[in-house]
């Protein structure tokens, strides 16, 4: 199915919070994902600024840059806003419209079930959130998703219970309204759960922005080999001349991700043997990583010039909304609300 023509191509939404410079778990983990995504579907992506402020609402003032510098590392990994739709989910209002409607049939259970709320609010115990926006948090993600009458939307593991709450909301409005010939207005989307593969930080652990063990996809060079030169490795290679195993090892896990098959080799022979150091296997680690990155930072430099990025999201805007009017018209007939008089 090589470049379907527009009207026959499926329909994919996605949302990402604007948590600032983004790094190679979120793109390996959901990134990537999209830009091979866009060529195939009708692609609609955006930042979930709303959803941002569930949790920090207390200060803001880093949103306009975290926004911003998410945006450049889409467009810096390929995303391209000739084939998708790049947008801010607060200047298209018909989601928070949706929302507010979906509000009035959502029963509280639902939303004190999703295994998300109450977790997030045990992670984050320094926070309040026993707020009303954040008990509706997946809502928002139901009125982001089901506005544009998606077939698919690519999410992590972590992200499927929201998806699964969205598909009940969608059976609830459906089973209330109709359209005029009684069919329904709200499909039912479906998961396209995003393959992951292990991404360690430099500690070890699962990398995330919260660990502070990443590596940004805007990170120089030099910063990209500082990072990487005390990453954990095999605990049980504790000198040179110990011989190690790049099975237990999150160093060779990144290897995995970004060394070629010749030099995989090399480190499983090199490392087996003690024939190699560590301090050398990384350096082929920082190699590959930083040529796996070289092209995206060039494009990131690029799209920072000038209004780039604000005309992109200028344009994504009046493009989802006009998509989002479609669905919100017949939403409104539906519910017997009085159809839109202003602009
Ligand atoms: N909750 C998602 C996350 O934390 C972000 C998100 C918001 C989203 N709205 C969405 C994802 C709609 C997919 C579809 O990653
Ligand atoms: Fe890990 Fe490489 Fe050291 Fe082997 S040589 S333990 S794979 S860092």
């Amino acid at each position: 199915m090589s470049n379907p023509s527009p009207q026959s191509r499926k329909r994919v939404l996605s949302g990402m919070r604007p948590t600032g410079k983004l790094h190679l778990g979120n793109y390996m983990g959901a990134l990537a994902n999209w830009v091979r995504l866009q060529h195939e579907y009708e692609c609609y992506f955006f930042i979930a600024d709303w959803h941002a402020l569930t949790t920090d609402y207390a200060d803001t003032s880093q949103l306009p840059d975290n926004i911003r510098d998410v945006v450049l590392d889409w467009l810096a990994a390929g995303l391209d806003p000739e084939k998708c739709t790049l947008f801010i989910q607060s200047q298209v209002h018909e989601h928070s419209e949706l929302h507010l409607l979906l509000s009035m049939i959502t029963p509280l259970g639902w939303l004190e079930r999703v295994p998300t709320y109450k977790e997030q609010i045990e992670n984050l115990a320094g926070k309040d959130l026993a707020t009303y926006g954040f008990l509706g948090y997946p809502l928002l993600q139901s009125a982001d998703i089901l506005l544009y009458q998606p077939d698919f939307v690519p999410v992590g593991q972590d992200q499927v219970a929201h998806v699964e709450l969205t598909r009940e909301i969608a059976r609830r409005f459906n089973q209330f309204y109709k359209r005029p010939d009684g069919s329904e207005i709200l499909p039912e989307p479906q998961v396209l759960l995003t393959p992951s593969p292990k991404l360690p930080g430099t500690d070890g652990r699962k990398m995330s922005k919260s660990y502070g063990n990443t590596i940004l996809l805007s990170d120089p060079e030099p910063e990209i080999r500082k990072k990487l030169k005390p990453m954990v490795t095999d605990p049980a290679r504790v000198r040179r001349t110990d011989p190690g195993d790049p099975d237990v090892c999150p160093v060779f896990d990144l290897h995995k991700v970004f060394s070629g098959a010749e030099t995989q080799a090399r480190v499983r022979e090199g490392c087996t043997t003690a024939g190699i150091g560590c301090i050398e296997c990384k350096t082929w680690l920082a190699d590959a990583v930083v040529s796996e990155l070289a092209p995206m930072q060039e494009r990131r430099a690029r799209f920072a010039e000038g209004n780039l990025v604000k005309d992109i999201l200028n344009e994504g805007c009046k493009h989802a909304t006009a998509r989002a009017r479609q669905t919100m018209t017949e939403v409104r007939a539906a519910v017997h609300l009085p159809p839109e008089v202003c602009e």
